[in-house]
C-alpha cells in the first residue's frame, strides 16, 4: 500500500536521477523518549520502499553550515530541550534561509523553547498535554498527501499536545485535529491555541526563514510517542505522506539545480552496488554520516543518461 502511494513520487525522484537525503535529529536535554530508536527503525525500513536516505544522530556538532547543506530536509524526531548551542543555532538558520526544509514530530515542538526562528519554522511551541490515551483525530482542511490515506476519523493512542500559540497566525495549514470530545484533558489552558485543535500542518513556506531568504516547506505532527505508533502503517502513511511533501518544496538539489542545499549525489544501487546503503545509522548515540562515494560528476552524467533513456523511451512510445 505505501509502495503504490509513492510510486508517483519515486517517479520524480528517478527522473531527478537523485535521492533526497534527510538529517533525522533525535538528540534530548529533557524527557527522553524510548521510542526514539523505533522511529528511526521505522524511517529506515521505508526508505528502503521510498526513494529517500536518512542519516540519524544526536551530535550538534554536525549542525555546522557545510554538513546541513548535504540536506533536504532536518527533522527534528522527538527532540526535548537546548538541543543546539548558538553555532548550531545559526547554522540551522542558514540552511533554512537557503531553501532547506524542516519536519518536526511529537516533542520537537518541546525543543528550543527561546529560538524564535525555530518556533516560527515549526508552527508553534508546546505548551502541556493531555495524558496518554486513547482519541479521535478528524482529518480537516484540503487534501494533503499526510492525510490523504487516513480515515476521517482516525482513532489512534497518543498525547494530546497543546500550543503556546495558533499556528495558523503564521500562515500554518492544519490538517489534523483531535476532537476534545472524546479524550479528557485535565490541565489548564493558558494560551490561544485556536480552533479547530492543531494536531497536524503544514507550511508552505516555512515561517523560520529571515528576509530575504527562500524558504523551503515545513511539516509538523505532535503524534509519536509510543513505539507501536511507530509500527502502525496508518501513522506511518501520515508522516512518509508529510516527508514526502515536504521535500517536493523543489527549494533543495534533489529537485531544484539550482538550488542551494540539498543531495546532489546519485541514488544507491538496488542491488550489489558498493554504493551507501541507506540505513547507515547508529541508533542512540552519534553518528558522523559517510562522505559520499560518488565522484560529484556521476549523478550529472547518470541523471543525463536517464533523461536520454526516458525520452527515447517516450518517443517510442508515441510512434507506436
Ligand atoms: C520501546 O522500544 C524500545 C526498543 O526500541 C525499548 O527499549 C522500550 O522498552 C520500548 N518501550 C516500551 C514501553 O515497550
Ligand atoms: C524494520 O524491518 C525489520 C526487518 O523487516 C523488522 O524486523 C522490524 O520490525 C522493522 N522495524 C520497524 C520499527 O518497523
Ligand atoms: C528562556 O527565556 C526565559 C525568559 O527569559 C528564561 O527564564 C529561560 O531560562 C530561558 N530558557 C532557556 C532554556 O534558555
Ligand atoms: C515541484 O515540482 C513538481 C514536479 O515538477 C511539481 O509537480 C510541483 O508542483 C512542484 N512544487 C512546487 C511547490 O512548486
Ligand atoms: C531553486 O533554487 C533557487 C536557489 O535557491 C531558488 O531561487 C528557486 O526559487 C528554486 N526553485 C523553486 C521552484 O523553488
Amino acid at each position: 500500500m505505501l509502495t503504490f502511494a509513492f510510486t508517483v513520487f519515486f517517479l520524480v525522484v528517478s527522473a531527478f536521477a537523485q535521492s533526497p537525503r534527510i538529517l533525522i535529529y533525535s538528540a534530548t536535554r529533557g524527557f527522553r523518549h524510548d521510542s526514539i530508536p523505533t522511529a528511526i527503525e521505522a524511517l529506515q525500513n521505508a526508505s528502503n520502499t521510498i526513494n529517500l536516505r536518512f542519516d540519524s544522530t544526536e551530535d550538534q556538532a554536525l549542525f555546522n553550515e557545510q554538513n546541513l547543506a548535504r540536506y533536504d530536509a532536518i527533522l527534528f524526531l522527538s527532540t526535548t530541550g537546548e538541543v543546539l548551542d548558538d553555532a548550531g543555532k545559526a547554522s540551522f538558520q542558514k540552511y533554512l534561509n537557503s531553501g532547506g526544509n524542516f519536519i518536526g514530530v511529537h516533542s520537537a515542538s518541546d525543543t528550543l523553547v527561546n529560538a524564535t526562528f525555530y518556533e516560527r519554522e515549526l508552527g508553534a511551541h508546546f505548551d502541556y498535554h493531555a495524558d496518554l490515551q486513547e482519541a479521535t483525530v478528524d482529518v480537516v482542511g484540503p487534501s494533503h498527501p499526510s492525510t490523504d490515506k487516513l480515515p476521517r476519523r482516525w482513532q489512534i493512542r497518543d498525547e494530546w499536545y497543546n500550543f503556546k500559540s495558533d499556528p495558523r497566525d503564521l500562515g500554518a495549514v492544519v490538517v489534523l485535529s483531535v476532537d476534545e470530545s472524546t479524550y479528557s484533558d485535565t490541565g489548564t489552558r493558558r494560551f490561544n491555541q485556536g480552533t479547530p485543535h492543531p494536531t497536524a500542518w503544514y507550511q508552505e513556506h516555512g515561517a523560520g526563514t529571515s528576509s530575504g531568504g527562500v524558504s523551503g516547506r515545513s511539516f509538523y505532527t505532535s503524534l509519536g510517542h509510543l513505539n507501536e505508533t511507530w509500527r502502525d502503517e496508518t501513522f506511518m502513511g501520515h508522516v512518509l505522506g508529510g516527508i514526502v511533501w515536504t521535500l517536493q518544496a523543489n527549494t533543495t538539489k534533489a529537485f531544484n539545480t539550482s538550488a542551494l542545499v540539498g543531495s546532489d549525489e546519485s541514488p544507491p544501487t538496488p542491488t550489489g552496488g558498493q554504493s551507501e546503503v541507506s540505513g547507515t545509522s547508529d541508533i542512540a548515540g552519534t553518528h558522523t554520516p559517510s562522505p559520499a562515494s560518488n565522484d560529484a560528476t556521476a549523478p550529472i552524467a547518470y541523471g543525463t543518461l536517464l533523461t536520454i533513456i526516458l525520452s527515447t523511451l517516450a518517443v517510442a512510445l508515441y510512434i507506436l
